[in-house]
């Protein structure tokens, strides 16, 4: 198929970036050789979307949860964020990517979180925006909502009535991202694992047999042509 014959994506895809471990076992890796190999087909797949001309594109690269993970394997996960960081920094100009954080960075290195801020800084102007989700939860970006929320209303800002699901939405990190149209899960499981709680409420989701370090471009287009096969009616008829 040529670029031209290709169905148009939707303005926002999101991925859960799952079966790195899994990929590493299949081959005697260690775990983190899997992370290592993640990280590249997240490259790819960056460089795919804007190719595209996808807008949006958010990716569950840490979760909340984890942390529950040996030392030697987050230290590893951290050390290939870092490197990543670098690079993309390195490279912005030719990749073009705008980056957002999505998550609680406070948790991370002082080094990671600067390389973060940076990036974020940097890329300001460029088109496809990444929101990298780092250390992040569904449930605790609601949490975290709810308590600068009453904040504001300590604070005597907003009243607790006036509350709506807009106002709600822009105490997220997702503030001023449209929902994604489209939710990927690579890796054979079919849950959520606390990503996207809020936003996903009409999403479309695609799982996939393909462990994510084997997720190629045309897995990405299978997935687009699944989501326009969707009859999708947002409760009506
Ligand atoms: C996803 O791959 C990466 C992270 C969660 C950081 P996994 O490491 O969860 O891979 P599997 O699910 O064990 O195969
Ligand atoms: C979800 O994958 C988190 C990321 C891909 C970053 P997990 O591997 O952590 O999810 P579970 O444990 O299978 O639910
Ligand atoms: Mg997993």
């Amino acid at each position: 198929m040529t670029q031209e014959e290709k169905i148009s994506p939707p303005r926002h895809i999101a991925i859960i970036m799952d079966g790195n471990g899994r990929w590493a076992k299949n081959r005697g890796l260690p775990r983190t050789a899997g992370h290592a190999a993640g990280a590249e087909a997240f490259r790819k797949i960056a460089n795919y979307c804007r190719e595209l001309g996808v807008e949006y594109l958010t990716v569950y690269a840490f979760s909340t949860e984890n942390w529950k993970r040996s030392q030697e394997e987050v230290s590893g996960i951290m050390r290939l964020l870092g490197l990543y960081l670098k690079e993309a920094l390195r490279d912005m100009r030719k990749n073009r990517v705008r980056f957002c954080f999505f998550g609680d960075l406070t948790k991370l290195s002082p080094k990671l979180q600067k390389l973060c801020l940076q990036a974020q800084e940097e890329s300001a102007d460029y088109d496809v925006q990444v929101n990298f989700c780092l250390n992040y939860g569904g449930r605790q970006e609601l949490v975290q909502a709810a308590q600068r929320f009453a904040a504001d209303v300590q604070q005597g800002l907003v009243q607790p009535q006036e509350l709506t699901e807009d106002m709600l939405s822009s105490y997220l990190y997702s503030k001023d991202v449209p929902d994604p149209e489209l939710i990927i899960r690579p890796s054979g499981e079919k849950r959520t694992s606390n990503f996207l709680l809020w936003q996903s409420a009409y999403s479309e989701y695609v799982f996939m047999n393909v462990l994510w370090p084997d997720f190629s471009p045309e897995h990405l287009d299978e997935a687009i042509e699944e989501y326009h096969r969707r009859n999708r009616r947002f409760g009506g008829v």
